[in-house]
């Protein structure tokens, strides 16, 4: 799986993003260290807190079918029918991710014609995790 694949991947998972009142429509694709790629998109509700974004909810598919380990996941959104040149995750998301994922994790951002990768030990330094319960 290229960066690049998985790139397109999120593209496709966006298309199904159910985003009726922000109108900003995000997919991911999350890599398992299995190579099985796990989709999702953002889930809006009338009630708007129950709203799920799209990298939880590939996350939460992972997880339910077995997967604990991931390498990478793309994420792009933009307003309506435009891909944004960059959708940053949200810090819920980030924390959401670092319960399961390595600081050297990648992140890939920005749009299949321009990725830009980071980890998640950049996106979030200083994380409270689950050494720290120990
Ligand atoms: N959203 C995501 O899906 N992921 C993020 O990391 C940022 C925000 C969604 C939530 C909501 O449906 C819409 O984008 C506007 O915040």
């Amino acid at each position: 799986m290229t960066d690049l694949q998985l790139m397109e991947l999120a593209v496709e998972a966006r298309e199904r993003s159910y985003a009726p009142y922000s109108g900003f429509h995000v997919g991911a694709a999350l890599l398992g260290k299995s190579g099985k790629v796990y989709l999702g998109c953002n889930v809006e509700n009338a009630g708007y807190s129950p709203t799920n974004c799209a990298e939880r909810t590939a996350l939460f598919k992972a997880v339910s079918e077995g997967e604990l380990e991931f390498t990478a996941i793309a994420i792009v959104g933009g307003k309506g029918k435009e891909i944004a040149e960059f959708c940053a995750p949200c810090g819920v998301c980030r924390q959401a991710l670092a319960e399961f994922c390595e600081g050297d994790f990648r992140i890939l951002l920005g749009t299949p014609k321009d990725i830009r990768v980071y980890t998640l030990n950049e996106l979030l330094p200083f994380s409270f995790g689950k050494a720290d319960l120990h």
